[in-house]
């Protein structure tokens, strides 16, 4: 987004085609060097309304999402990102002319658009979300027995509405969905009400006032027991608990109910909590978790073993850490998975169960630098490896290293002006590492070239733990947390690789091997 469409937009020339240079299709991406067909050019998204109608017996969501935007440049044509059949588009009220390819929606109106004109994009459509597949052949839609989960990452917009995919297009939402009476339908942000219709089925109304990246924006359906409540801060918290979570059940409420006061402890860490509202949702219909804006998504495998809050540490941490201040690129997930499985490590010395510096000697100590662990290069995972474990845990080691080396005051205020200047937008690496230096007054780019641009294991140095205390307790036994931790991490990344059936059996197996070190 960036500017909001204004009503005295919406009356000046609609198609304005006076300009010199001649209109040009919009890109049909914005250039990430991962998935360079995300998101698209030539247009700024302010505002997504959302609404449609899901049927859990059928599969078929019938859908008109209005798009509000300002194009910037001259646009002869533009691209959506959308894999459900479109039945129309309309752009500025006048029909328009679409093609359709795997995902890229061409939408070309009868005359052309001028730049910086305000634009309203209305696009009905309809289909069966579990029978689309995306250009690589993969749907990750989850339909559940009685409903349905659009919970992914990257790439889930596509399967439920059309967008401008990427996390640079952030923008503001209405999302209003049409269920069978009796069917709970949950998204993102502060509930705005049910509403009866015609037919007899109900309205679920949510609303998003921050910006919001698309892949962040969710969808639960299904049979859901729901918790309405005020944080000690004022802001409200909806959870919602699947009725088909059995014995894991109260284990997931004993965690997800603690979300504001572990909010509250990632506020005295991070600063302000970005956003309006807070919650939790958790499912059999997933096998991960994900930090969707406000209100996190948790499969029940976080639960087996009683509550687990580090969990709920990692996705509350990712509100400023990946929802806040968003990726400029696939490329820099470092700056969410890294400090959010960092995050958990905060949370457990906040708890008593070890602290940050034995935690981080622990990881670092399990695993042998023949490990093929430490031959992953963290500020550069390639496309589809974002999620490698090392990601998480040689990125949060990344960032224990980097707070031994400028000290605690640098290293807060570091993440704090982070948040502060970079909400609601996006960070790439060199960004937060030239941050770093400014605020610490040290050169830092060997120690984050060291960390996450250079293969094999750091040395002991270069972790920089500085008491021996810290080394010795974690030879003796691990940290108290780490059972959970361990757990919160694996379920976090590897269901998600089966998941996606894109298992990475080398890395499953060499994690497994780094659980017999210990
Ligand atoms: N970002 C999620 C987290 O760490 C986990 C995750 C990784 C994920 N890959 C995913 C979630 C794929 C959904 C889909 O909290
Ligand atoms: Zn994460």
């Amino acid at each position: 987004m960036a500017i909001a469409a204004t009503a005295a937009g919406l009356v000046t020339a609609l198609f304005g085609t006076t300009a010199s240079a001649a209109p040009t299709p919009g890109a049909p991406g914005v250039g990430d060097p991962y998935y360079p067909n995300d998101g698209n050019g030539g247009y700024d998204v302010s505002h997504y309304n959302i609404r449609i109608t899901y049927n859990p017996a059928t599969d078929l969501l019938t859908g008109t999402t209005t798009i509000l935007a300002r194009s910037t440049q001259e646009l002869s044509s533009l691209n959506l990102d959308l894999l459900l059949p479109i039945k129309s588009v309309r752009v500025n009220n006048f029909l328009s002319r679409t093609t359709a390819n795997t995902g890229e929606v061409t939408v070309t109106p009868p005359s052309p658009i001028g730049n910086n004109q305000n634009l309203t994009i209305v696009v009905q459509y309809e289909g069966k979300p579990s029978t689309v597949k995306d250009a690589k052949g993969a749907n990750y839609w989850k339909k559940t027995p009685d409903g349905a989960l659009a919970v992914d990452e990257p790439h889930i917009a596509q399967w439920w509405f059309p967008s401008s995919d990427h996390p640079t297009d952030k923008a503001t939402y209405d999302v209003s969905i049409v269920v069978p009476q009796g069917v709970e339908a949950l998204s993102n942000g502060t509930f705005a009400g049910t509403q009866q219709t015609l037919n007899g089925w109900i309205r679920w109304n949510w609303r998003t006032v921050s910006q919001q990246a698309t892949y962040l924006a969710f969808l639960a359906i299904g049979q859901y027991e729901i918790r309405s409540s005020t944080a000690p801060n004022g802001q409200p918290v909806v959870s919602a608990y699947g009725e088909d979570l059995g014995a894991n059940g109260p284990a997931a409420r004993a965690s997800i109910e603690r979300t504001p006061e572990v909010t509250e402890f990632l506020e005295t860490q991070f600063g302000p909590y970005p956003f309006e509202a807070q919650g939790g949702v958790a499912s059999t219909g997933i096998g991960f978790a994900l930090e969707t804006q406000t209100r996190p998504v948790y499969s029940t495998l976080f639960f087996p073993r009683g509550a687990n809050t580090s969990v709920v540490a990692h996705e509350m941490a990712h509100q400023w850490f990946g929802d806040s201040v968003s990726v400029k690129t696939w490329r820099d997930i470092w700056l969410n998975e890294g400090f959010a499985r960092y995050a958990e490590w905060l949370w457990a010395e906040n708890q008593a169960e070890g602290t940050a510096a034995e935690i981080a000697q622990y990881y670092y100590d399990r695993r042998p630098a023949e490990d093929p662990f430490w031959q992953f290069v963290v500020g550069e995972p390639g496309a589809g490896n974002e999620f490698n474990i090392a990601v998480y845990d040689r990125g949060a080691l990344a960032v224990h290293a980097f707070r031994n080396a400028v000290g605690d005051e640098a290293f807060f205020e570091t993440l704090k002006i982070w948040q502060a200047t970079k909400k609601n937008g996006n960070g790439k690496i060199e960004e937060f590492i030239a941050l770093a230096e400014r605020i610490s007054g040290k050169p830092l780019f060997a120690l984050f070239q060291t960390w996450l641009f250079t293969k094999g294991k750091p040395s002991p140095e270069d972790l920089g733990n500085p008491t021996a205390a810290a080394r010795t307790a974690s030879a003796a036994t691990p940290p108290k947390a780490i059972e959970k931790l361990d757990l919160t991490r694996d379920v976090l990344v590897r269901t998600n690789h089966l998941d996606h059936d894109h298992a990475d059996h080398d890395h499953a197996a060499h994690d497994h091997a780094g659980h017999d070190h210990n």
